[in-house]
């Protein structure tokens, strides 16, 4: 557009000024929460009790910024064998190999970083972080991921543990050639190979307030246990797997990535509390929206129970800035689905509202 062209559409269309009434509409209506009275709270997934209380612990003792808390919490998981969802020890793709997806967020700067398929890398989480303040770059994938994380000192060393190594291969002893359009949930594993190891969803999400009101998050998981090497869920990218913004809150999703994904889940849960909701009204707002998604998505007609819910499971975690916080879960009995938090009374789990029941 020559520069005449385009102040006649700015004329024509009142542009200029729309865009002032634009971004007034967008931050200013309904108000935004205030910060509250309170010290700061950590959530997580379930898997995240002695992640919450880190990163509760080194924001306050140590006035650690709420995005870095969250990533050392995260760290204990990370490293963790025995959870197999994660980082060490995760489940591998279907050659056998574990990629690691993670991201993280920011609020008072409103920066991210990301790192997607990473081999070799033990903590993920902190090789976003140093995409996050080190590059102007968002996402870094596969070698290019791992070659920048030992460029910064990070240490390569296998991740596949003995126990990883042998469920992979008790399932590719079982697997089938077309393996993809099954409903891969938790709670119903659609082929009766797999009915005594279902894929296991995992996945730690941490978002981190603190007094002063600033929020950060990140995500962190091995994926999709025997994912299509290349796989990415929605832990790495912004919006889907965590998001936050310092004038609202923070949120993150485990579970079935792509039902993150293709609803923008993390930020569509920030932005339901920014028109208004409660952090457990957002979660439950996005779990619902999935569920129609979930219907209209032909690919996704076998992941649906006959009531029409979604078989797949799928959890999303917020906080809002004014310290109130909240979990849900698709489906489930009530009590069945925890999160953990931690603020100034300790760290323990509570329940998740549930979309389904
Ligand atoms: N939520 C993790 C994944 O789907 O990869």
């Amino acid at each position: 557009m020559t520069d005449l062209t385009r102040r006649k559409f700015l004329q024509a269309t009142g542009a200029s000024l729309a865009t002032t009434s634009l971004l007034s509409a967008a931050t200013s209506t309904p108000p935004l929460p205030s910060s509250g009275n309170h010290e700061g709270v950590v959530i997580s997934s379930a898997n995240g009790i002695e992640t919450v209380n880190i990163a509760y612990q080194l924001m306050s003792e140590q006035n650690m910024r709420p995005v870095s808390a969250a990533i050392r919490g995260v760290a204990v998981v990370e490293a963790d064998p025995n959870d197999m969802s994660v980082g060490y020890g995760g489940l591998p793709n279907e050659r056998g190999v574990v990629q690691l997806d993670s991201s993280c967020m920011d609020g008072p700067t409103h920066n991210a970083g990301s790192v997607s398929c990473i081999e070799d890398i033990m903590h993920p989480a902190q090789v976003a972080e140093l995409v996050m303040d080190r590059t102007d770059h968002i996402n870094l994938v596969g070698q290019g991921a791992r070659q920048f994380a030992i460029d910064h000192g990070f240490k390569a060393e296998d991740l596949l543990t003995e126990r990883a190594r042998e469920i992979w291969l008790k399932w590719r002893a079982k697997r089938t050639d077309d393996d993809r359009l099954w409903p891969l949930g938790d709670t119903v594993p659609a082929d009766p190979a797999l009915a005594d190891e279902p894929r296991p969803w995992g996945t730690i999400h941490c978002s981190a307030l603190n007094g002063a009101g600033d929020v950060g998050c990140c995500t962190t998981t091995s994926g999709l246990s025997f994912k299509i090497p290349g796989r990415i869920g929605d832990s790495p990218l912004v919006g889907a797997g965590m998001y936050c913004d310092n004038e609202i809150g923070s949120a993150g999703a485990t579970g079935r990535g792509e039902a993150a994904i293709m609803s923008c889940g993390s930020m569509l849960v920030v932005e339901r509390m920014r028109a208004g909701d409660s952090p457990e009204q957002a979660c439950l707002y996005v779990l619902k929206r999935v569920a129609e998604q979930a219907q209209r998505a032909s690919k996704w007609q076998p992941m649906l129970y006959r009531d029409g819910a979604p078989n797949f499971g799928l959890t999303f975690y917020a906080i809002r800035k004014d310290g109130t916080y909240a979990s849900a879960s698709m489906r489930g009995k009530p009590g069945s689905s925890k999160f953990a938090v931690a603020d100034k009374n300790g760290a323990r789990l509570e329940n998740c509202a549930i979309a389904f029941a």
